[in-house]
């Protein structure tokens, strides 16, 4: 087996002396039974896995391989696909998955599939004999920089998406880039925005670094297309993104590290819920549309946007960042139409954001870039927001020439 793999490691820093650590790069599935022995108990016999048909068809094998080649009694189970599937239902049946497995407290849930195969078995994991120890091997670009670390794990019910959850930190994720290669371009797109919100948001380098990136993958995509042999590929472009996608779960865990159960009471530029930075349009977009038109990163690519426009009419963000910002999100991928859609929904919509607090929006706007700064909703006047909504929606982004 290649244990002499690549990674590249980042730590997660939590109080109280916990943590975790993050090893990403191509391959590192082969990692993935170590990573889970190294990071649990001793006594820890069992590994099971929850994954969904199409993710387990493509890298399930190479990740009970692996499992078992760390001594793991492997089993695992299937559930559907997509969000429609994160139910308490979906989370039940895992939990009678994971009691049929005969999995013990010193055993481990291993997550492989997107966020939402990673929330529902998070949440399997938290509740099953009042927490088992889990292990991520995320394998969309979103999960694998943004819901894979962190803790948060949950499912959505009638009352909206996400409502009931639990924090529950993973003992070890495991990022393999090369699953990648089979995404598709969509679910990229998404995973590009969430990856400009965080620079945007957080870290002012990040932002750029993430854009050069990106600027970087569409000058290969055009070259391709003209026909040109130079393009560049391989190892050099494998070790970018697995370095790209490191610098962005170091922010996350960052953040996570300052505020790891997003306290209520704080808003500063540090707290979790900057990480909110787009969400609020976002939401509302996916919400109008019941759930059909974006995916959720694309709505986020959107709100990003529109929270910057805001932050521009009230003097807070300077056009240039703006016009910036609005780069990257192109840089991201095409985002799916929006002008059609009516500002005064979804305005409507945001109101009933579960982030509001005593029934009001706190936007994240953007003092620059990688400044946040949490306003509350009552100091933003409706016809601001309705024109930065207008504004931001008018026209899907386009690349600079
Ligand atoms: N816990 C957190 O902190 C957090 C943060 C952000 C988002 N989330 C949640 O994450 C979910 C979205 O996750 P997502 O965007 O990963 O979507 P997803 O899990 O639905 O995956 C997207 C699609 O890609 C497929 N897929 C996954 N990996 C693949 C691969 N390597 N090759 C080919 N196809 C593959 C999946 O089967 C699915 O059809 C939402 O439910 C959201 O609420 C959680
Ligand atoms: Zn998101």
């Amino acid at each position: 087996m290649t244990d002499e793999l690549k990674t590249l490691s980042v730590p997660v820093r939590l109080g109280g002396g916990r943590g975790y650590g993050v090893e990403i790069g191509a391959g590192a599935l082969a990692g993935l039974g170590r990573a889970a022995r190294e990071s649990l108990p001793g006594q820890a016999r069992k590994a099971a896995v929850v994954s969904n048909a199409r993710v387990f068809g493509l890298y399930g094998e190479r990740a009970v391989a692996s499992l078992r080649g760390a001594g793991f009694e492997v089993s695992h189970w299937l559930m559907g696909e997509g969000e429609r599937f994160k139910t308490l239902r979906t989370a039940e049946r895992a939990l009678e998955f994971l009691s049929e497995s005969g999995l013990e407290r010193s055993d481990a849930v291993v997550a492989l599939g997107g966020g939402v195969v990673g929330d529902v078995a998070g949440f399997a994991a938290a509740l099953y004999l009042r927490g088992v120890a889990f292990v991520q091997a995320p394998t969309t670009l979103l999960a694998q920089i943004d819901s894979s670390v962190g803790g948060k794990t949950g499912v959505n019910t009638r009352a909206g998406k996400n409502l009931v959850g639990a924090f529950h930190q993973p003992s070890a994720v495991v990022v393999d880039t090369a699953t990648l290669q089979s995404l598709p371009r969509r679910e990229l797109t998404a995973g590009w925005c969430e990856a400009v919100k965080q620079g945007a948001v957080g870290d002012r380098r990040l932002f750029e670094r993430t854009k050069r990136f990106l600027t970087g993958e569409a000058r290969n995509v055009s070259n391709r297309r003209a026909g040109a042999s130079v393009t560049e590929t391989g190892a050099g472009r494998d070790e970018e993104l697995a370095q790209i996608i490191a610098a962005q779960c170091a922010f996350k865990a960052r953040i996570v590290a300052g505020d790891e159960r997003e306290s209520l009471g704080r808003d500063d530029a540090r707290s979790r819920k900057i990480l909110n930075f787009g969400h609020t349009v976002g939401h509302a977009l996916e919400a109008v549309t019941n759930y059909r038109r974006f995916r959720h990163g694309e709505a986020v690519g959107y709100g990003c946007l529109a929270a910057a426009e805001i932050s521009k009419r009230l003097g807070l963000l300077d056009p240039s960042e703006l016009e910036s910002l609005r780069e990257a999100v192109a840089l991201a991928g095409r985002l799916p139409a929006a002008a059609d859609l009516d500002a005064e929904t979804i305005q409507r919509a945001l109101r009933k954001d579960k982030k509001a607090v005593g029934g009001s929006v706190r936007w994240v706007l953007l003092e620059g870039l990688g400044r946040a700064r949490v306003v509350d909703g009552r100091e933003v006047a409706a016809r601001v927001v309705r024109a930065a909504i207008r504004a931001a929606l008018a026209a899907p982004p386009r690349t600079p020439k």
